[in-house]
């Protein structure tokens, strides 16, 4: 998922009780599991955790940690995913059997790198479907993505000195470890467990793990034109579209960090740039000239302290101002002015939401001086509705963005994962072994029940 820092403790505030007081952090900026009562002071909390629960696990705990494992331990930071893609490749192929396919992304020419290289050359997305016949009308989609934010951090699995037992509070810590690995390998797991036990049918289902999520979704976008059967004029030069049929899916279930509540939606985005331009001068005599930092300050504090429009399911619209720049010198009244805004939609729909927001903006600046401003729009979308209307999950709103707008179609969509968005871009991302198989057996339920609607 994408989120900006700020906007995560404005979510996470209400949750900051429960998910935080199970943990301390070590000297070295570790989690640790500590239990929320200790009555014998003599024992300490990991003898605990080991001795009374050894053989508590699923039968697939072993087959979980290791794929969750191999997919941390191969970096895969937006842009450089083709690693990650090969080795799911080979686990959908080689390991269980189904039928797997790379999609290759146009190549995107505004990626190179400062080395001149062209990073996201050969990006592709991994399709696959447990199957020994020919996909023809899958009705689920079961999807997340394999790139993560940077920097890389490696795996580390917090068991006991000396020892390789785990629990279901054994802590997994990594770049990926939650957003979203933890998703593609509960997802994968649970395709697995469903049709070993025969309770699906397995020409039902299709996999999809996407690039690009955390950056412009392009991974997504790039399915959703060639096989979204919605979707079909935009694919004309799509040079993936002959080796699939069109797809028409009843569901699709998108995995990210909802520490395995049912999302109910998540609230839309509209970010831009915002340029000020003044007149230079000396600074003794600004009533000749005229401040673009000057005018940049008084437009976003009205801009922060405006009512951008709330629901009663997704709460207040919220506003980052995630950069600001401008002059050249204290004694120089600057002439050039600018910041960065990512703002969180809370009103309208998916379709209208954006643009209420971003008339209201535009009506500030034009208020604040109709000269100075300019504003580039990028992009945008209003609050993204999921369904949360199935029996035996506790609900949530996310304030972040996810994939789910980027793939169009009339199918309803399921957010859910393992693990807590406010560890998931941070320096201590991590999760609790039985967050991951909380999320097998709640990926199972979800998908008995979109094939059952
Ligand atoms: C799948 O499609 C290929 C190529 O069209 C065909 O040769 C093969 O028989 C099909 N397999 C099944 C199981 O339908
Ligand atoms: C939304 O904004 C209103 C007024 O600005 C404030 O009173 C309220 O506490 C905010 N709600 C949330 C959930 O932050
Ligand atoms: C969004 O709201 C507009 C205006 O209220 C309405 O015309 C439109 O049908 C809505 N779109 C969706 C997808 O609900």
């Amino acid at each position: 998922m994408k989120a900006t820092p700020n906007l995560l403790l404005l979510w996470g505030t209400s949750l900051l009780s429960h998910t935080t007081s199970a943990f301390v952090i070590d000297n070295n900026n570790h989690y640790q599991q500590q239990p929320l009562i200790v009555d014998d002071a003599s024992i300490s909390p990991l003898q605990i955790s080991t001795s009374s629960a050894a053989n508590d696990g699923p039968s697939y705990r072993k087959n979980l940690l290791s794929l969750h494992k191999s997919l941390i331990e191969i970096p895969s930071i937006s842009r450089t995913e083709q690693e990650v893609g090969k080795f799911l490749l080979d686990y959908l192929r080689n390991n269980l059997g189904y039928a797997a396919k790379a999609q290759f992304l146009e190549s995107d020419k505004t990626s190179h790198g400062s080395d001149g290289d062209d990073h996201s050359q050969g990006r592709f997305n991994v399709l696959a479907w447990p199957s020994s016949h020919n996909l023809s009308s899958p009705r689920v989609l079961v999807t997340s993505h394999i790139d993560v934010v940077p920097p890389f951090i490696p795996y580390h699995i917090n068991t006991p000195e000396g020892s390789d037992q785990v629990t279901s509070d054994t802590f997994i810590s990594g770049r990926g470890s939650v957003d979203a690995k933890a998703s593609v390998a509960a997802q994968i797991v649970a395709v697995e467990e469903l049709i070993r036990a025969k309770e699906v049918d397995p020409a039902d289902l299709m996999l999809l793990f996407v690039v690009g999520e955390e950056i412009s979704g392009d991974g997504m976008k790039t399915f959703s034109a060639a096989y979204n059967d919605q979707d079909a004029d935009k694919s004309n030069n799509n040079n993936n579209k002959k080796e699939l049929p069109r797809l028409h899916f009843n569901a699709a279930i998108y995995g990210e960090p909802t520490e395995n509540k049912l999302s109910c939606g998540h609230k839309g985005h509209a970010g831009g740039l915002l340029k000020a331009q003044g007149i230079a001068g000396h600074s003794g005599y600004p009533w000749l000239f005229k401040s673009a930092t000057e005018v940049l300050v008084k437009a976003l504090a009205k801009i922060i302290s405006a009512d951008l429009g709330s629901s009663e399911r997704y709460g207040n619209t919220t506003v980052n101002i995630g950069t600001i720049a401008g002059g050249v010198a204290a004694n120089v009244i600057p002439k050039e002015a600018q910041a960065k805004l990512a703002i969180r939609v809370a009103v309208g729909n998916q379709t209208t939401g954006a643009n209420i927001v971003r008339e209201a903006v535009d009506k500030i600046l034009k208020e604040t001086d109709a000269e100075a401003f300019t504003m580039e729009w990028n992009g945008g979308y209003g609050p993204v509705e999921c369904n949360c209307d199935v029996d035996g999950f506790e609900t949530m709103v996310a304030s972040y963005g996810t994939d789910v707008p980027n793939f169009e179609g009339d199918h309803v969509s399921y957010l859910y994962g393992p693990g807590t968005i406010l560890v998931a871009h941070g320096d201590d991302e991590g999760l609790k072994v039985g967050d991951l198989e909380t999320a097998v057996e709640g990926y199972k339920t979800l998908i008995k029940h979109a094939l059952a609607a």
